[in-house]
Order: C-alpha cells, then sequence, then structure tokens
C-alpha cells in the first residue's frame, strides 16, 4: 500500500470516454468500494476542448496535449479510447512508462495485441481489453478466467451490432439492404461509412482477439476468411425462414486436430438455435468448452454506457492490483503459433439460389453435377417459374467446401443454369 489515490488519464471523450466519466460519477462510491481505494481522473486528452460534451466534466481537466497524460509520472492508469491504429504511439508510450493501459480498441488489439501484451510484461504493467469485443457484454474476462478449465472446442459469435441490426431488420420486416442500412444509420447503429461493418472486418478483428484467448495461438488477421452482408438480398431470408432458418453473420473459430480455422461469413442459423434469437444490434457468443458444455453470453454489444460499464470494469481490476500490489490480470503472453487450416478444407452444408431455364433435365443435370462431385442434396424447392425461368433453391448435406465449390462450378458450365444468385454456409439443424 502506499497510495491513497489512483490519478488515471483519459484519452478520449467521445461516445465511450463520456460513458466511463458518466459511470465513475453514477456509481463512484460503488467503484471505490471495489477498487479498495480512490480513483481520480487527472486529465483528458481530446481534440477539441471548446466540443459540447455529452458529460459534464470539470473543464480544466481537457488537454489537447498527449503528453501531459503520458508523461505524468502521478498517472498511473491510461485509459485509451480514441480508437484507430494511430493510438498506437500512445499506447506504447504509456506502457514505457510502466502505465497499466485500458482500451476498447479492438483495431489495435487484433493487429498488435501480442507485441503491446509484451511490451507491458516487459515494463512490468499490463494492458486490460474486456471493452474491445462485445461492448458491455463479458467475453474477455471469462475466456481468460471462468472457462479456463476448458479446452475451448469451438466458438461462434454475433459480434457486430451493425449487421446484426440490418439483418433483424430486413428478416423480421422485410427491409430491403439498403432500406436497413439507412435506418441503422438514422437510429446511430451504423456509421457514415460503414465499409468495415458491412464487409465482416470489425467482426475479423474481434475473432482474432477472441480466437487468440480461446486457443491460446497467435492470430494473424490476414488469416481469417471474411465475407460480408452487402450482397444480402431479402429473397434469401425469405427462403431461409421457409426452410427453417434465419441468416445472421457469424464469427467462427474452431480448432480441430488440423489446426485451427477462422471465418467471419453470413450463415443459416436454424431457427432453434440460440443464436437466432439474437435481435438488433445485440451481440453474443456461443462457446462450446470440452468441460462446461455449451454456454452463451448475450448482451448489448456497443453503446456508451454499456462499453463504459467494460471500461469501468477493468479500471477497478487494474486499481485493486495497484492497491494490494498484485496482478489480478492474466497475461496472456505464450500464445502459440497454430496451423491455420485453409477455408477449402472445412467442412459446412450449404444453401444454394439459382435460376434456371424451366425445362426438361435441369434439375437432373443439377443433381449430377453435386454426385459427380461428391455432394449429396439435403433439401431442393423451385419456385413457380416466370417467364420460363425458374427459382431453384437447394441445401446440401455436410460435405467438403472444396468439393462443393468443384459442383459450383461444374453447374455454372451446365446450359439450363441462367444465374447463381447466391450462396451460403449453413449450420445444420
Ligand atoms: N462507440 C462504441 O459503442 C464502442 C463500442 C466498443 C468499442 N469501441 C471502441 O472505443 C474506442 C472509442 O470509440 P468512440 O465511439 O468513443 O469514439 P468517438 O466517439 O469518436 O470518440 C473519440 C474521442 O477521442 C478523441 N480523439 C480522437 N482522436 C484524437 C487525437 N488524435 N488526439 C486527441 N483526441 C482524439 C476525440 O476528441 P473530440 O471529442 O475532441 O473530437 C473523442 O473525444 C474505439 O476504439 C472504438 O472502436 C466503441
Amino acid at each position: 500500500m502506499g497510495k491513497d489515490v489512483v490519478k488515471v488519464g483519459l484519452l478520449g471523450l467521445g461516445t465511450v470516454g463520456s460513458g466511463v466519466m458518466k459511470i465513475l460519477q453514477m456509481n463512484g462510491e460503488q467503484v471505490r468500494g471495489r477498487a479498495g481505494i480512490n480513483i481520480e481522473v487527472k486529465k483528458i486528452l481530446v481534440r477539441n476542448k471548446q466540443k459540447a460534451r455529452d458529460v459534464k466534466v470539470d473543464p480544466s481537466l481537457l488537454t489537447t496535449k498527449a503528453a501531459e497524460i503520458l508523461q505524468d509520472p502521478e498517472i498511473d492508469v491510461v485509459i485509451e479510447l480514441i480508437g484507430g491504429l494511430d493510438a498506437r504511439e500512445y499506447v506504447e508510450e504509456a506502457l514505457r512508462r510502466k502505465k497499466y493501459v485500458i482500451t476498447a480498441n479492438k483495431d489495435l488489439m487484433a493487429t498488435a495485441g501480442a507485441s503491446l501484451l509484451r511490451l507491458a510484461r516487459d515494463n512490468g504493467c499490463n494492458i486490460y481489453y474486456e471493452a474491445s469485443v462485445g461492448g458491455g457484454i463479458p467475453l474477455i474476462r471469462p475466456l481468460k478466467h471462468s472457462l479456463g478449465a476448458n479446452r475451448i472446442l469451438r466458438l461462434a459469435g454475433i459480434i457486430n451490432g451493425t449487421t446484426n441490426y440490418i439483418l433483424t431488420r430486413m428478416d423480421l420486416e422485410g427491409l430491403e439492404f439498403t432500406e436497413a442500412l439507412t435506418e441503422a444509420q438514422a437510429r446511430g447503429f451504423a456509421e457514415q461509412d460503414p465499409t468495415n461493418d458491412l464487409e465482416g472486418k470489425d467482426a475479423a478483428y474481434k475473432l482474432c482477439i477472441l480466437a487468440s484467448l480461446a486457443f491460446n495461438s497467435h492470430i494473424d488477421f490476414d488469416t481469417v476468411h471474411m465475407e460480408g452482408i452487402s450482397n444480402l438480398n431479402r429473397r434469401d431470408l425469405l427462403y431461409a425462414r421457409e426452410l427453417g432458418f434465419t441468416i445472421k453473420l457469424l464469427a467462427i473459430g474452431e480448432e480441430m486436430p488440423e489446426g485451427l480455422a477462422l471465418r467471419v461469413h453470413p450463415a443459416l442459423v436454424p431457427l432453434t438455435h440460440p443464436l437466432a434469437g439474437v435481435l438488433f444490434e445485440n451481440n453474443a457468443l456461443y462457446v462450446e468448452g470440452n468441460a462446461v458444455g455449451e454456454v452463451m453470453f448475450y448482451g448489448p454489444g456497443a453503446g456508451s454506457m454499456p462499453t463504459g460499464s467494460s471500461v469501468v470494469a477493468d479500471l477497478i481490476d487494474v486499481v485493486r492490483g495497484i492497491n494490494h500490489q498484485v496482478e489480478n490480470g492474466v497475461m496472456e503472453i505464450d500464445f502459440l503459433d497454430k496451423k491455420v487450416v485453409p477455408l477449402e478444407e472445412l467442412n459446412s452444408a450449404f444453401y444454394l439460389r439459382l435460376q434456371a431455364q424451366d425445362q426438361p433435365g435441369v434439375f437432373a443435370g443439377l443433381a449430377n453435377a453435386f454426385s459427380e462431385e461428391m455432394v449429396s442434396l439435403d433439401m431442393i424447392i423451385q419456385k413457380r417459374s416466370r417467364e420460363g425461368k425458374a427459382e431453384i433453391v437447394l441445401v446440401t448435406h455436410v460435405e467438403k467446401e472444396k468439393n462443393f465449390n468443384a459442383a459450383l462450378a461444374r453447374i455454372q458450365k451446365f446450359p439450363g443454369i441462367g444465374a447463381i444468385n447466391s450462396v451460403y454456409r449453413v449450420i445444420p439443424k
């Protein structure tokens, strides 16, 4: 012991930074009690000191000079809520100066997490990042601590609120993709440039963080296969429902004897699966452990107060550790290098929607293309034809992805086939 207050520097007072300050004001006594010592936010870095804020803070706390926080020896904890990869230099400087770092920055933790954790260890401090995945849902701590007795076999998550909001509105209310996106932007669930969300990059960043903990492995962002939802047509949601599924953007990590499989893509999810009930902007992570079985974490995946709640929880842990001069966080620095299995080698069931000439022999030709590649069909529906063209929807059994692709290549060359409209992977019932 020795200190009677732990001083904190906050980098950023935007959506999450404001939430953190509100929680510290609203629950100050409780936070103090849990941390065991007073916490004082000494300085807050912003770009513009004059900007109207969502939270009341003493204007003298605001600064536009990072050095006033990073070089202040009284500040023991730096909370980085600026975002983006440019924040890396601030985080590194804080760690080099032996300050504990708390961050909500998934881009940074996904791409530089291992090196930052090493830097933290080398400087006798630590970096906490509960808020970087799943907003207010506890995910990092459970993977590090509560599920520590397990070998994690698989995790599957809905970890991007923007795309889940869009898919839910399309599915339940029949909106087209562009309408649902506009609504998401109007309600603050999508950014003005939503590319990273729609193309699966945001979810892939988060999957890197989760998978590194779940599988105790270095994860290279480039090894995560990524497909987004921008081309998703409402018809696919309608047909999926007819077949007993909904469509979700899933982030999936698996450890198999051959290695790790990591991917983000839209998938048909059975309506009976717990992830099918995760609606609108909510997030969830479904984890299968070899001791616990199946568990699911569910809740608000973003937002000022939910994300602030995770940041303040990290702050309590850090401050408690400083107060008792113990390290509460488990340092995940001994990640292994595990092989990543190429997508082509994975097994999946597939949903396919295509247009075909409404003429004899087309069905037989399709069936033939699949059987030539040893792909067996589970369900096949032909929709009423219009102007001589039939829409065919089919679902395969679980097969090797490369066999399905080979069958698809055959089908594309088949004269009776007009267009392959969509292909999605299917989580089997
Ligand atoms: N928003 C969420 O729901 C959510 C959820 C989970 C994780 N996160 C992560 O949390 C982090 C913060 O997100 P946010 O939504 O709170 O961002 P935000 O609303 O854009 O806030 C960013 C804050 O950082 C300040 N800032 C940005 N660049 C700066 C610079 N170069 N120098 C000084 N100050 C700078 C801004 O100052 P001004 O206010 O003066 O412009 C602002 O206060 C990101 O890593 C994000 O991915 C966010």
